[in-house]
């Protein structure tokens, strides 16, 4: 994205745990080391874990700090190479036979010489990602939620991250000068193969405790009141030992912090929880399920708590 020189690799497990904090990721010490090793021994880092839990925002801040450009391969069902490597520009090569037939070119082999060059190559993430950045450095590949495409293109993918190359028939094969950074994440819907896990080093992105949340919220809510922060921080881990459809993640925690502060609530009471739980359930069984006295007594459990710590 940049001609500015993209810095280093981080050299030591400390230099990465300062890289991510540097774009207000607060990792611990395993997923620091992971992503460490990962970038070491230039392994894909698969990442896995309930959705919210920050596994997306390792490959932006990378990007973001690493000063490389971002390529995202968002996963869906039904994706097909087309959308994720390269698809020929059917439009255009149409209208280039037209133009050549027009301009009285009779010569097949030519034609098709030339309707299937780069020129006429439209490229999707995969195939983008083999290219450097101006700066010469090689980009972060995101293949995002991979969980959601199905097993044929997973084997495709074992293949492009074997030997990082794709081979268009018309072209040849393509190949990436350097490899990009790979970061794979998956919210585990279904298991992803063994072979492609093999390929790659595995962290299991875990909810934070309740020490990393906070510094979480530090970083990402700075203006929310200490105290406000700390029982929320202490309410949503409770609620994550509840039995529900859907617990919240990071990123509700964060949501709900915001929309507190924007309410200019300072601390929890149990009127607010009620009519902000929207923000931090998304299901009606567990709104139902929360709302009124097992909220209520969440919040003294955690009161209590805070008082104990004496703060
Ligand atoms: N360790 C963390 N440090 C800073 N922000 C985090 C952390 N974990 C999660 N977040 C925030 O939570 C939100 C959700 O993260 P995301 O990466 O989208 O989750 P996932 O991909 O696991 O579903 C983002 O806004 C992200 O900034
Ligand atoms: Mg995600």
């Amino acid at each position: 994205m940049s001609s500015q020189p993209a810095p280093a690799l981080p050299a030591t497990i400390d230099a990465v745990e300062a890289l991510l904090a540097q774009g207000d990721y607060v990792a611990d010490r395993a997923l620091a080391t992971s992503l460490f090793l990962a970038l070491k021994m230039g392994r894909p880092l698969f990442l896995e874990g309930e959705a919210g839990v920050g596994k997306t925002e390792i490959a932006k801040v990378l990007a973001t700090t690493l000063n490389r450009r971002l390529v995202r391969l968002q996963c869906y069902e039904g994706l097909d190479l087309a959308s994720a490597v390269y698809e020929w520009n059917y439009p255009r090569q149409m209208l280039e036979i037209r133009l050549a037939e027009a301009a009285g070119e009779q010569d097949r082999n030519k034609i098709a010489q030339d309707i299937f060059s780069r020129d006429f190559l439209i490229e999707r993430p995969l195939l983008q990602a083999l290219q450097a950045d101006e700066n010469g450095a090689a980009p972060v590949l995101l293949i995002d939620e991979l969980d959601r495409t199905d097993e044929p293109f997973e084997a495709y993918l074992l293949e492009v991250l074997s030997d990082f190359q794709v081979s268009v028939p018309e072209l040849g094969t393509i190949k990436a000068a350097s490899a990009p950074i790979v970061i794979i994440t998956s919210n585990r819907t279904r298991e992803i193969h063994d072979a492609l896990k093999r390929r790659c080093l595995y962290y299991w992105v875990d909810y934070p405790d309740a020490e990393r949340e906070l510094a979480i919220l530090k970083r990402k809510v700075p203006g929310a009141p200490a105290r406000l922060s700390q029982e929320i921080v202490r309410f949503v881990q409770h609620l994550r030992n509840e039995e529900l459809f859907k617990l919240p993640g990071v990123a509700e925690t964060i949501d709900w912090t915001r929309a507190l502060s924007f309410l200019d609530k300072v601390a929890l009471d149990p009127e607010t929880i009620d009519n902000t739980l929207g923000v931090l359930l998304k299901y009606q069984d567990d709104i139902a399920k929360m709302q009124g006295s097992e909220a209520a007594a969440l919040l003294r459990q955690v009161q209590q708590e805070l008082a104990g710590l004496g703060s």
